[in-house]
């Protein structure tokens, strides 16, 4: 039998719903908030008033995309955090009371599970590769920055982290000093591609291990660009997309180096002794040169590597149907009484 799910997601600034037939995407509609342009990042009272404005027209549109009618639904399955949480509540209630309409199954999802697990999403003829276990994903978004050791669908252990600022932070932090609008990582990304990424370099923090650290990054940029800015006021202006390309080379530098160190750390846990996969995941995932380096060190040191397409980069619910899915295979279902959590790790069922 084929299993029809109602992924949605809900915990950010995007209202999105798609629908999966077991692995494969049938529909993924995804709204925007343009609301928080203005306030040069997200209003958290502003997205959640978004997202009840959005979420019924997203969710017909994706039930309509799909071709099919609500009662041919397995189950619904929705972000339960981390996040915004009065955005996760619109979404978390909706599922709710659709999952007792219906009288069908609720699955929670875990948002940062979920930006993983996009990479098991198929083709319509389902000839993909996806990653084989243990796999590593560097997991980059707005709020988080880790590395991720993958045993199975559901068992995964945080092996490094920030310990600061999200790599998404630095590029969106880094727009900010610039003046550049907000969300800044696809902006900075675009510019990028103008410029000369060895014409600035930035101060690199030492941190031991797999962790991060990525808010020196952001006093380093606005020091420079204060002294630069008193001798030239238009200095911003003139040397913009050299800026861009200097900071999104340096961030991916950051990415790419520990990585490696990463893949070193985990090569022992793979069975045959061999680098594991390695996957990027999250918004940042979506960046042009963080993709180009994966594909440098594949080119030239063997890795195995996955890249999401860019529509299951930045959230989506997609991902939140695929990881609804495979935790309807396993019976594992939420209760009504389940609420939302706003950050990694503070789970409540
Ligand atoms: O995963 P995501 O959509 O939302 C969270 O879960 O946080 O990630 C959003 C982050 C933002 O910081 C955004 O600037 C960044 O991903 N981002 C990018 C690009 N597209 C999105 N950063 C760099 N280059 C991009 N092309
Ligand atoms: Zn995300």
């Amino acid at each position: 039998m084929q299993n029809l799910i109602l992924g949605i997601e809900s915990s950010c600034d995007d209202t999105s719903a798609a629908i999966i037939k077991d692995d494969v995407i049938l529909s993924n509609v995804i709204a925007g908030q343009d609301v928080h342009r203005n306030f040069g990042g997200v209003v958290p009272e502003l997205a959640s008033r978004a997202h009840q404005q959005n979420i019924i027209p997203v969710i017909h549109a994706a039930i309509q995309k799909a071709n099919i009618g609500k009662n041919q639904l397995s189950a619904v399955a929705c972000t339960q955090g981390p996040g915004l949480l009065g955005s996760l509540l619109v979404g978390t209630s909706f599922a709710k009371a659709f999952s007792l309409g219906l009288n069908i199954p609720l699955i929670d999802v875990d948002h940062l599970q979920a930006h993983i697990l996009s990479h098991f999403i198929r083709n319509a003829d389902r000839t993909n590769p996806v990653p084989t276990f243990p796999f590593l994903c560097l997991t980059v978004s707005g709020g988080h920055t880790q590395f991720v050791l993958i045993r199975d669908y559901f068992d995964m252990e945080v092996i490094g982290q920030t310990i600061d600022d999200a790599a998404g932070e630095a590029f969106d932090k880094s727009a900010k000093i610039m003046g550049l609008p907000y969300p800044g990582g696809p902006v900075i990304d675009k510019l990028a591609k103008l410029g000369d990424p060895t014409r600035f370099t930035f101060s690199k923090p030492n941190i031991p291990g797999l962790d991060f650290s990525f808010s020196g990054l952001k006093t380093s940029i606005l020091y420079f660009l204060r002294d630069e800015l008193k001798a030239n006021p238009d200095f911003i202006e003139n040397n913009k997309n050299d800026l861009c390309a200097s900071i999104q080379a340096t961030i991916v530098d950051m990415l790419i180096s520990k990585l490696a160190m990463a893949l070193e750390v985990t090569k022992g846990l793979h069975p045959r002794g061999n680098l594991p996969d390695v996957a990027i995941a999250g918004g940042v995932s979506a960046n042009s040169g963080l993709r180009k380096a994966l594909e440098d060190a594949r080119d030239n040191f063997g890795w195995n590597i996955f890249i999401p397409p860019i529509q299951y980069s930045t959230d989506n619910a997609a991902m939140i149907a695929i990881a609804g899915y495979f935790k309807f295979l396993k019976g594992d279902f939420g209760s009504q009484s389940a609420t939302p959590y706003a950050r990694a790790g503070n789970r409540s069922t």
